[in-house]
């Protein structure tokens, strides 16, 4: 019943159903129905179409499941499954029609997340992993790449919705710029972290996303030979995520610590 690949299955079956759902209808910017905390920080109504949808299959599926969504919140359910959803993960993508985007489904049993899915739906792929079984894309065993000296690496970023923060994260950013091969800001923290899996990129650092954003490909990136991880020992969280291959992570960590990236503003 809470076996990782039925698990795995249904919720790729659910995000392969979101994301056609989301593909048939384009947003303009008149469909923005909200902003959350920031100005920048938008919500469209194809957001929470997406997360109505993906809770109604989990639930007809799993009654006794718990969800948690990003414009949904929580909803408690006592069969020890819950299910952490970002319905589009690359709003601002979606709604310029940049094909960076997502839906990101993640489950967890007994508070471990052991399965993942992450549905780029503008490019059709569909990266999965499950606890101990690999990260696969199209029939492919996902691994993330080895050896890549600081130096020589291609390091994805994000930047937070919060204006007061994005100074202190410009300064981070122009620290690392001269050190790295280059930078990539994609928009999309879950495709971000499979890009890290699949070897599109060296490596990823952002801070102040959200359980969501890396639940699913946060295994994704793992079970790729990634190693994800805070800073300073600290596990990975809604303050900070960096990840790439174990050597890589530590000289990127080193040099992160001192610039202070968790600092408040
Ligand atoms: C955002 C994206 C973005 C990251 C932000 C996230 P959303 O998620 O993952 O890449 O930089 O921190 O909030 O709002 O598009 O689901
Ligand atoms: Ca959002
Ligand atoms: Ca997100
Ligand atoms: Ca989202």
């Amino acid at each position: 019943m809470n076996d990782p690949q039925a698990l795995l299955e249904l919720a790729e079956d659910i995000a392969r159903e979101a994301g056609d759902m989301l593909l048939a209808k384009r947003p303009t910017m008149s469909e923005v129905v909200e902003t959350k905390s920031s100005p920048t920080d938008v919500v469209t109504a194809l957001d929470t179409a997406s997360e109505r949808l993906i809770r109604a299959r989990v639930l007809e599926a799993r009654p006794g499941d718990s969800i948690l969504g990003e414009e949904g919140g929580e909803a408690a359910g006592d069969s020890g499954v819950r299910w952490i959803v970002d319905p589009i993960d690359g709003t601002v993508n979606f709604l310029y029609g940049l094909p960076e985007w997502a839906v990101s489904i993640a489950v967890e049993v007994g508070g471990e997340i052991v399965a993942g899915v992450v549905n780029v739906v503008p490019r059709g792929e569909v990266f999965t992993a499950s606890l101990g079984g690999g990260a696969w894309l199209a029939g492919e065993r996902l691994r993330c790449n080895t050896g890549v000296p600081l130096s020589q690496a291609l390091v994805a970023t994000g930047f937070g919705y919060l204006r007061e923060r994005r100074a202190v994260q410009a300064q981070v950013l122009a620290s690392v710029l001269p050190r790295v091969r280059d930078i990539r800001r994609g928009g999309s923290c879950a495709v971000d972290l499979c890009s890290v899996a699949s070897g599109r990129v060296d490596a990823y650092y952002e801070r102040g996303t959200n359980y969501w954003d890396f639940a699913a490909a946060g295994l994704v990136a793992t079970e790729a030979g990634a190693r994800i991880g805070g800073l300073n020992g600290r596990p990975y969280s809604n303050d900070f995520v960096l990840c790439a291959e174990r050597g890589l992570f530590e000289e990127l960590h080193d040099l992160l610590v001192p610039l202070d990236p968790q600092r408040d503003a």
